[in-house]
């Protein structure tokens, strides 16, 4: 069950970032907020790092400085997301409790002098996290200027998996309740395999560094049990808060790093979802990652607003290479989040860090001071978004769903597999790429969801559909839905066995088509296959697919699987269920799509390349935001008001290069009355 969404008591759309004034001396603090005031930040994170200046020595607390941060922001009028700093445990508490720090795989407890360290099966934290979480809510829940708890920070990085023996003894624990008696576990395992069948529960080990590969079954619930783990602490932190609070209480998550929590799960425990979205900078088409972390942020949290709660203003300094933003790209990076349902942007950190580890990450107000360019834009920024208040709540509404899973990711990402170029994560942005340029918005699901309300589902990467997921999804088909199927799909069950009847199975009656072997191929290997007289390259992976009632949309012409069936398209009930068995590239994905938004009843919006531009659907009016991305002048056939301009359009809408805009616009309905 979804928590229902509660959004922070803040007027219009939220701004600002991690704040960390116990970095500063204090005259630093009234410049601070002398300066927020001017960039139009109304809400900061604060104390997400500061839980050994909080609680000095165990159980001993010290809230004076922060008495009077929190003071000094709710006099200027800037609200307070208030952290509980566990993300980092100061050095008394592994000095006092050196059992609770997390284990690697190879046995090795890990050091202090970063962050996250702590194991979080340990009592000692679990205690330790809960008693500071209280002791911050008994004093400043009630607290005017504290609108939102920000529990934690970016829980599972860098420590997610741990294999102390807390852990392991948990995991025990786990399993017990997972599956009850040892049969079931080694049914579910499939112990028979390799000889691994356990008859205590106590044999039973963390996968830790082994002599080769580990059970899979094994490693997929070690994932979720590592996953639900971190989600009890969020969640004992979280009723801690609402003990002393009524605020909406947050963690944030990393949507682009597809890591080891299951967002679905996660976004069902707090009262409003955040994300921290960082740019691939080796990604030249970096927004269409932001785009997908965007989506499924929101879909997460099936549709409600969200907080961006972190990005940068310019370089990051974690990547190989951490490339600058240019002018204007943070406001477009900005306005794609918010486009995409956020209504809070938020940055970290607002003053760079003159010492320690991300000292070269930029801010709001770099190094630099503020006369820079950074400050500049910063600035700018904070006066568009206190322009589009009333673009607040409004939700994003798409046709299209594809279907992202965790567990799917997980599964799939396990060692050996039948080909190493099998990427979930790059098939996903490869279908979601042609989307994006069609200018056709986008949700992610589960393969669970009620998908009746999309036109069109694509599972890019199912490699992981239990038999019920498949039967959903064959009923979505049935019922009228459209359905693109990526290989390497609906090939193992819940627990990574081969479904009966082999690869595919559980969809045979939607996509009218069994896999009979699959055929990689070798690195480089090119492959054909021809759709509508068309000749298309293929590559990576091929399949001998046994074809029971679809028809043959394109057939491979060379390579492995050549005379046999490539691409697929069955009548299943009142709807169609596609197939497609290989690597098309971009050009050939796009022949296919094409013939998809026919069966679906799709039109690619025919904006100009590297355009940008997503609805929001408000109660009185639609939101269009448009972002060029591209280096050239751009018009769009467009009624309505320009929200950043301040100005009636006449029917069209011209974006400079690199620019933004918001357009308020009447609904379709409205239009046809
Ligand atoms: C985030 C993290 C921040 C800061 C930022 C920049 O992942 O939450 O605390 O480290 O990255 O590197």
């Amino acid at each position: 069950m979804h928590a229902t969404p509660r959004w922070p008591d803040l007027p219009g759309i939220a701004f600002g970032g991690d704040y960390t004034p116990e970095q500063w001396p204090r005259d630093v603090w009234d410049e601070d907020v002398a300066l927020m005031r001017e960039a139009g930040v109304n809400l900061v994170s604060i104390g997400i790092f500061a839980w050994g200046l909080i609680e000095v020595r165990e159980g001993e607390f010290d809230f004076t400085w922060l008495d009077e941060v929190i003071a000094l922001l709710h006099a200027n009028g800037i609200r307070v997301d208030l952290g509980t700093p566990t993300a980092s445990p100061p050095a008394w508490f592994f000095a006092n409790h050196p059992d609770a720090r997390a284990v690697t795989r190879d046995g090795v407890p890990l050091g202090f002098g970063a962050r996250g360290m702590a194991s979080h099966s340990a009592p000692a934290y679990r205690e330790a996290s809960v008693r500071i979480a209280t002791a911050l809510a008994a004093r400043y829940g009630d607290h005017p200027a504290v609108v939102l708890w920000h529990v934690h920070n970016e829980y599972g990085v860098p420590v997610g998996e741990d294999f102390s023996p807390h852990a392991v003894r948990e995991w025990r624990r786990w399993l017990e309740r997972r599956y009850g008696t040892l049969d079931a576990l080694n049914a579910a395992w499939g112990t028979a395999f390799w000889g691994q069948h356990y008859g205590e529960w106590d044999h039973i080990g963390a996968p830790a560094t082994a002599p080769s590969t580990i059970n899979p079954a094994q490693l997929l619930d070690f994932a979720r049990f590592t996953d639900d783990q971190l989600r009890a602490c969020f969640i004992a932190e979280r009723d801690a808060i609402r003990a002393h609070s009524d605020r909406p209480i947050t963690t944030n998550f990393m949507a682009n790093q597809h890591g080891g929590c299951d967002l679905w799960k996660w976004a069902a425990e707090v009262d409003v979802v955040s994300d921290d979205h960082y740019l691939w900078a080796a990604d030249e088409d970096a927004e269409i990652g932001l785009a997908i972390a965007a989506d499924l942020t929101r879909s997460v949290g099936r549709g409600a607003p969200w907080i961006l709660m972190e990005h940068s203003t310019s370089a990051v300094n974690w990547q190989p290479r951490n490339i600058a933003k240019r002018a204007g790209e943070m406001a477009r990076n900005s306005f794609s989040h918010l486009g995409r349902g956020a209504d809070g942007i938020l940055f970290f950190q607002w003053r760079a860090s003159r010492s320690g580890a991300e000292k070269f990450h930029s801010a709001m107000i770099p190094h630099a001071g503020t006369s820079s360019r950074v400050f500049r834009e910063v600035t700018a920024l904070g006066g568009d978004l206190g322009r589009l208040g009333e673009v607040r709540g409004s939700r994003v509404v798409a046709d299209v769903a594809i279907l992202w899973d965790f567990e799917s990711f997980w599964a799939q990402g396990l060692e050996w597999r039948p080909s190493e170029d099998l990427d979930h994560s790059e098939r996903v942005r490869a279908y979601y790429e042609r989307l994006w340029r069609d200018g056709i918005t986008v949700d992610f699901a589960l393969p669970s969801h009620d998908l009746s309300p999309y036109r069109l589902v694509i599972a890019p990467a199912q490699y992981l559909l239990s038999a019920a997921d498949a039967a959903n999804l064959t009923a979505y088909v049935a019922s009228g839905g459209v359905l693109v199927t990526s290989f390497f799909s609906a090939v193992v069950d819940e627990n990574d066995a081969v479904h009966p009847g082999g690869f595919g199975a559980p969809l045979e009656p939607a996509l009218g088509v069994r896999v009979e072997e699959h055929l990689p191929l070798r690195h480089s290997q090119a492959g054909e296959i021809v759709l509508d007289g068309a000749a298309l390259a293929v590559d990576v992976w091929q399949e001998d697919l046994v074809v029971t009632s679809a028809e043959v949309r394109a057939a491979y012409t060379a390579g492995p699987a050549a005379g046999g069936a490539a691409v697929t398209r069955n009548v299943h009930g009142d709807g169609v269920g596609w197939y497609v068995s290989t690597r098309p590239d971009a050009a050939g994905l796009a022949a296919i799509l094409a013939s998809v938004y026919r069966d679906a009843g799709l039109r690619p919006a025919g904006l100009p390349a590297g355009v940008e531009a997503i609805t929001r659907r408000g109660a009185d009016a639609d939101y269009r935001v448009v972002i060029n991305h591209s280096g050239e002048r751009v018009s769009l056939e467009m009624s309505g008001t320009d929200l950043l301009a301040q100005a009636d359009l006449e029917g069209v809408l011209t974006v400079e290069a690199g620019a933004v805009a918001v357009v308020r616009t009447s609904h379709p309905q409205q239009e046809q009355q």
